[in-house]
């Protein structure tokens, strides 16, 4: 990946030291770029990623998007899956390079955000949401993200029709009711392929495992995902003030023969 050279269009990051790294598309000529002002980044298009540039008086490198970079970049619409939860349902779920997944509801899109980056070029994420207007929204963020050609969003309603898709590798399911999806999921599954679900309330998760275990999934369980910061400096190492006291619970089964 580092030998490979800028594209005209490409979604870069511009990353400062000591500051977050922000998303900018790579454009021939001046860009206007939220809240700070105009670039003209032509002069990266042909070139490899790593280059220094200066803008403002700063020292930016151009480097490529991590997941954090591009989640960080969302607007937020509906409440969204927090980085840590995305970052275990990609892996409870089996989501790996060249994967076909689906996903519902999409909401503001972070968590397709999360599965578009864990698929790669070779994969493919179908997000369903029955609203609209949440589509457009999640929609966006992924084109902000810089990885709609690996998504495709689609209005339905999972909980009345299904997912209407075969042979997918995962199902990731973030709505009120998953259980009403989880049958429908089992059958869109490949055999050996895993469904997760993230539900906020321990009711939810109850419903959510009961449906898991009648509908026929194999390898049914569930974690919660507690992370606490440390702050590290020499001679006073301890955890961190603050934390997110609480988000979601996921539940995990995997379709079998
Ligand atoms: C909490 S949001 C999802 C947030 C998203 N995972 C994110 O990280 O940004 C839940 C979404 O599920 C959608 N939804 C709820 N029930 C649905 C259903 N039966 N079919 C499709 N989408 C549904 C809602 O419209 C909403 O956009």
């Amino acid at each position: 990946m580092s030998e490979t050279h800028w594209t005209e269009g490409e979604i870069v990051a511009l990353k400062a030291r000591g500051e977050r790294a922000f998303l900018v598309p790579l454009a021939r000529g001046p860009t206007r770029i939220h809240d700070r002002g105009v670039i003209d980044l032509s002069g990266q298009i042909g070139r490899s990623p790593g280059e220094t540039i200066e803008w403002l008086g700063t020292r930016y490198q151009v480097v490529r998007p991590s997941p954090a970079d591009r989640l960080a970049a969302i607007k937020r619409g509906a409440q969204i899956v927090t980085p840590k939860d995305a970052a275990q349902l990609v892996f409870l779920a089996a989501v790996t390079p060249g994967a076909r997944v689906a996903e519902a509801g999409s909401g503001s899109g972070a968590l397709t955000i999360a599965l578009a980056c864990a698929v790669g070029p070779e994969g493919h994420v179908t997000s369903f949401d029955r609203r609209v207007d949440f589509l457009e929204a999640a929609r966006a963020n992924v084109v902000r993200a810089g990885l709609e050609s690996r998504v495709t969003f689609r209005e339905r309603d999972v909980a009345q029709e299904g997912i209407d898709l075969t042979h997918l590798d995962s199902v990731v399911l973030d709505l009120p009711n998953p259980w009403d999806v989880l049958a429908s999921a089992h059958l869109a599954l490949a055999v050996g392929g895993y469904a997760a679900t993230y539900t906020p309330t321990y009711n939810q998760l109850e419903r959510a495992v009961g449906a898991f275990r009648s509908v026929g999934f194999d390898e049914v369980r569930a974690v919660e995902v507690i992370e606490r910061g440390l702050s590290v400096n020499e001679g006073a190492t301890r955890p961190a003030f603050e934390m997110l006291g609480h988000t979601g619970f996921l539940a995990v089964g995997r379709r079998v023969g």
